[in-house]
């Protein structure tokens, strides 16, 4: 982006796509407390009788608000971030009921500040949520594509729509998250190759030993079909089989079999009335994991609680979903059974 400062006036100077033309806003540098996009495309006319007069802001070169500004995406507006562009926010941004943010494929939103969400916001491309992030608000973030494209360090409270389930050779993703439960299997040779855990997942646990001071000893990872067969019929001779299929998975339907799920700890509800469960459930998101089966949710995730089994999803999905309070069922938008 361009800056121009003249007498005490910053100049922006915005390209506009499909208008051989610059546009330029002006706004003085001080006393104000609102930035200025200005619309491109108001589509008023040509449109039917009835329906919302919408208008366009585009943001196609690299563009900041800074702390003392707030930009607000009104009611029937919309704010493109394009591909190319990078939309900093050190201020606020307020994305009014019926107004839009779409961050478009090779677009990005860094977001230091806070952003109150009532209208939508459609993330194509890449949105940062800094450590010192916020969005709240009534509003949807809608992630078309894949949770890689968000990294979380701060806070989203805003309800995020995630994109439909996409199978690939026998197993299910949301968003690039894998999914395992009751309705969603992996097939029977999947992970075979797996050792104990997934590497990320093992490392982030040896971190999180380190830094809680806690034993947290490793009781299942990975678990072979065949193996998972084995506990499931077992549990079966033992127990009845509606009471079983509340605390083990059916072969083929275990995280375990994934590598990306840990049994920490003791297999025991009280595991979370000790100070090492305790810290795992109030701190294991902060790694990287949730814990995936919570209390009082049997009926969201089909299983007991379980304080003691952690999935790994990586530090700004699991940031994101333990942001929610929802379980992964719940956040992806998937059946548990
Ligand atoms: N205990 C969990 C549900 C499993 O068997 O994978
Ligand atoms: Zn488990």
């Amino acid at each position: 982006m361009k800056k121009y400062m003249i007498a005490g006036v910053l100049l922006l100077s915005l390209t506009v796509t499909g208008c051989s033309t610059q546009q330029t806003s002006s706004r003085p540098t001080s006393n104000t407390s609102s930035i200025v996009i200005n619309a491109i495309n108001d589509n008023a006319s040509g449109v039917q009788a009835n329906a919302p007069v919408r208008s366009d802001r585009i943001v196609s070169e690299n563009l900041t608000v800074s702390a003392a500004e707030t930009l607000t995406v009104k009611n029937g507006e919309t704010l493109y971030i394009q591909n190319g562009a990078e939309l900093t926010v050190d201020g606020a941004v307020s994305c009014e009921n019926g107004g839009a943010i779409k961050i478009q494929s090779g677009g990005s939103l860094l977001l230091n500040g806070k952003m109150t969400l009532n209208g939508s916001l459609e993330l194509g491309g890449f949105l940062g949520i800094r450590e010192k992030g916020e969005i709240n608000g009534a509003g949807v973030l809608t992630v078309l594509n894949s949770f890689d494209d968000v990294n979380c360090e701060g806070t989203c409270l805003a309800k995020i729509k995630a994109p439909a389930p996409v199978e690939k050779d026998g197993v299910t993703y949301v968003g690039g998250v894998l999914i395992v439960n009751k309705k969603y299997p992996v097939p029977k040779d999947y992970g075979a190759e797996l050792g104990l855990v997934i590497d990320d997942a093992y490392d982030t646990l040896l971190k999180m030993r380190e830094d809680s001071g806690y034993a947290m000893p490793l009781v299942s990872g990975y678990r072979s079909y065949e193996l998972q067969t084995e506990l499931f019929e077992y549990y079966c001779e033992i127990d009845d089989i509606a009471r079983v299929e509340m605390y083990s998975a059916r072969p083929g339907h275990s995280e375990h079999q994934t590598g990306l799920a840990m049994d920490i700890g003791e297999l025991s509800e009280d595991y979370v009335n000790t100070e090492e469960g305790a810290w795992l459930t109030d701190n294991c998101y902060k790694y990287g994991f949730i814990i995936r089966f919570p209390k009082g949710s049997e009926h969201k995730t089909g299983y007991d609680y379980e304080p003691w089994h952690i999935r790994w999803l990586g530090k700004s999905t699991a940031k994101l979903v333990y942001d929610s309070g929802l379980t992964l069922e719940e956040f992806l938008g998937v059946d548990p059974t």
